[in-house]
């Protein structure tokens, strides 16, 4: 896309924040097509005109609604590992979390990273952002939550939220600065003072880890779903469970409530999605993503459309109201995962190991890596246009059998330190060879065994 078109919608992004119908069932597409790899999770803006989702390819991506298009406003590009979990904060900006340990504040304008802050290494799973748009919390692997003030555009630390014993997966925002939940792999939902930080209380205790919490708008109740399937409603004052929701056969990966708090809806690791009006708690509707589990759930601001998110590249849309019978579209995403039916062993590693980050076309395709495509002879860290770390650029040598056989003898970790490409080895020599007779057969143009395989896309 130009800079200049970008600019221009941009510009209608930022005009189009006036209104506050947002748009209705038929002007949304039925799929948000632009990511390079699964996509983590969904969120609408609270006009119903703009999405915010984020992926393992890396980006966060800001989308404009309308006219039965999405529209790809911005990527939001700077993390260096797949980004879990992103939010509005107000009209002008948005925060995100990422594998890589970070929480990262983006001008949705002009889609810049405005601040970041790095907690050291764990990953992140998800953020919150209160009422107006002055604080943000995010959830860490390293047993602890983190508050931050958004302010002036820049994110400064006030608190380090802790006293679990596991991974915090989820943080939520009560409302009117009531308090902050958090919900652990321990299987605790705690609440923390929004000002301090301070633990108030462990509110309660499931017997398996907790995946994710949505606070309800009434300040009294948190929603649940744990790794056992289990999706129930917490009373906060009382701690206790009241009331029971039909469980998942897999964990529960992501929860959603609407706009208006009427509806919620749940997904899981068993491809369900369920639908339940809030106010008596009744299933709505239910449907089963064929293509695996629900990382990412929104309903939109009329109540009529769920979009949801997994291992596909895109979001899709499944209208629940007037129920539209769920018909799974035709889908290519199965591709990248499945093992080609070749015999080529090195062909096999690169479908397994390499192929969802990586493309050996000439076209990256948004994937989080470097197309392979002309690798070898090729400088480290030199594609034009790909946003390398600074490991990458300023290494200095050249990719040949030998340098890429080293960087999984060795880990990229060992060969390219401070790289943002995942840690991983090829100890065996024989798999090794394989894989590298395989890369640059497939990446030489002259060959043209990149085009010939689905496998190996
Ligand atoms: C989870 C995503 C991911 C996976 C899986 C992955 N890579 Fe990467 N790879 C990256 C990223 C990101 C970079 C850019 C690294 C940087 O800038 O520090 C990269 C860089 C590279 C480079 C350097 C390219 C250049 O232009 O200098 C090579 C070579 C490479 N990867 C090969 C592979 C192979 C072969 C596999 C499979 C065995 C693989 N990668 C698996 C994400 C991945």
């Amino acid at each position: 896309m130009s800079k200049t078109f970008r600019a221009a919608l941009a510009g209608a992004y930022i005009a189009l924040l006036g209104g506050t119908t947002g748009a209705l069932a038929e002007e949304w597409p039925t799929r948000l097509e632009g990511h390079g790899g699964p996509v983590k999770s969904v969120v609408i803006s609270a006009d119903g005109k703009s999405v915010l989702s984020a992926s393992f390819d890396y980006a966060a991506i800001l989308w404009a609604i309308a006219d039965g298009d999405a529209k790809i406003v911005h990527r939001l590009i700077g993390h260096e590992a797949a980004v879990n979990d992103a939010r509005f904060v107000n009209g002008t900006f948005a925060v995100s979390v990422s594998d890589d340990g970070s929480i990262a504040l983006w001008n949705l304008e002009s889609g810049e990273m405005a601040s970041r802050i790095d907690e050291g290494g764990d990953k992140m799973l998800s953020v919150a952002v209160n009422e107006d748009g002055s604080r943000a919390i995010a959830a860490s692997w390293d047993h602890n939550a983190y508050l931050y003030a958004v302010e002036e555009g820049r994110l400064s630390r006030i608190a380090k939220l802790g006293g679990h014993r596991g991974n915090v997966n989820s943080v939520e925002f009560l409302p009117e600065g009531k308090g902050v939940l958090t919900a652990s792999y321990d299987g605790g939902i705690r609440l923390f003072n929004a000002a301090s930080g301070e633990l108030e209380r462990e509110i309660y205790a499931h017997g398996w880890g907790i995946n994710v919490i949505k606070a309800m708008p009434n300040g009294k109740t948190v929603l649940f779903g744990a790794t056992d399937g289990a999706v129930g409603l917490v009373s906060i004052a009382a701690g206790e469970e009241v009331k029971v929701l039909p469980p998942h056969e897999r964990p529960v990966l992501s929860l959603a409530l609407s706009k208006d708090g009427t509806k919620a809806a749940s997904g899981g690791g068993d491809g369900k999605i369920r639908f339940f009006s809030t106010l008596d708690w009744a299933l709505e509707e239910e449907f089963e993503n064929p293509y695996g589990p629900v990382w990412g759930i929104a309903i939109t601001p009329d109540n009529t459309l769920v979009l949801y998110a997994g291992l596909d590249d895109h979001v899709k849309a499944w209208q629940v109201s007037p129920r539209k019978p769920f018909e799974p579209v035709d889908n290519d995403f199965p591709r990248r995962f499945q093992i080609s039916e070749t015999d080529d062993p090195g062909e096999l590693q690169f479908a397994r190991k390499c192929s969802v980050c990586h493309t050996l076309k000439p076209d990256d395709a948004n994937r989080a890596g470097p197309t392979l495509y002309r690798l070898f002879g090729r400088k480290a860290g030199s594609l034009a246009g790909y946003p390398y770390s600074k490991a990458l650029k300023e290494a200095n040598f050249i990719w040949t059998e030998k340098t890429v056989s080293d960087l999984f003898d060795h880990g990229p970790d060992v060969v390219t330190p401070g790289s943002k490409m995942p840690i991983q080895r090829l100890k065996d020599e024989t798999a090794r060879d394989a894989l590298v007779a395989f890369l640059k057969r497939a990446t030489d143009p002259a060959n043209g065994a990149a085009n010939k395989k689905e496998g190996a896309q």
